[in-house]
């Protein structure tokens, strides 16, 4: 269906140009294939018949932890060279239930009420506020009544009078405990568009789902386990 004028592009960039094949790379070599993953997903109650979307999947960690547990995953990222690196490290495990998609949270093609579980790591701050509500509402019409979302993403939990504090905070944090610079940080503040707690709770309930939990850490990571209630 054609888009009218005024909708939002969500194939663009936004700060971090993961669209550069070695940007990809610097980002995958950060990336530690720990057992995180495969506890969020026994957290999160992944069944073997369950069909999961990651979006935003990035290089491919939980989409691949996801297959080797459900039966089919759909891994959605705007960058080629992320769904490149998602393919590469699924036929490395010979996982054959994953499908790539070149899309966004505006343009994911799944099929209302198709999907069991959404996971979303580190990629809804990429939209703007207004079309993160968009970008749930879609989630939420492509769950299975019943089904589950996880949202694990970089949102401000303090006051916005204490935002340059908590921003000067962040970055003394990455650069002792992350290989990123300075600079990658800033741009992450300036350009991209993480939100407040109270506003990413806010949307998520607009978009209907029962919020059944919101953990927020070091002021700035948050994670959201939400549900997509049955008709009553
Ligand atoms: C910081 S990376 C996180 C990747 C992965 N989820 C992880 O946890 O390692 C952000 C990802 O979101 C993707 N992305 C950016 N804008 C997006 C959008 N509008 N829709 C879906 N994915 C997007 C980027 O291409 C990138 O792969």
């Amino acid at each position: 269906m054609e888009r009218p004028d005024w909708y939002y592009d969500d194939l663009k960039q936004v700060g971090t140009d993961f669209a550069d094949a070695q940007e990809v790379a610097t980002y995958d070599e950060r990336q530690n294939d720990s057992a995180e993953d495969a506890a969020l997903l026994e957290r999160l109650g992944l069944e073997a018949s369950a069909a999961l979307a990651d979006i935003g999947c990035g290089t491919g960690l939980l989409a691949c932890a996801a297959a080797k547990i459900a039966r089919a995953v759909h891994a959605i990222d705007i960058s080629l060279p992320m769904l490149k690196a998602t393919r590469r490290r699924a036929e490395a495990l010979r996982l054959t239930n994953i499908t790539t998609e070149q899309a966004g949270f505006l343009s994911f093609a799944a099929p209302e009420a198709s999907l069991d579980v959404i996971t979303t790591k580190f990629a809804l701050h990429h939209l703007p506020d207004r079309w993160k509500g968009v970008a749930l509402d879609r989630m939420a019409r492509a769950l299975k009544p019943g089904g589950t979302l996880f949202i694990r993403d970089v949102v401000f939990s303090c006051r916005p009078a204490e935002l340059p504090q908590t921003a000067e905070a962040w970055i003394a944090w990455m650069l002792a405990n992350t290989g990123y610079d300075r600079a990658t940080v800033a741009c992450h503040l300036r350009d991209e568009h993480s939100t407040y707690g109270w506003i990413m709770e806010g949307l998520i309930r607009q978009a209907g789902f029962d919020l059944l939990s919101a953990e927020y850490s070091n002021g700035v990571y948050a994670d959201y386990l939400a549900r997509k209630p049955r008709p009553q």
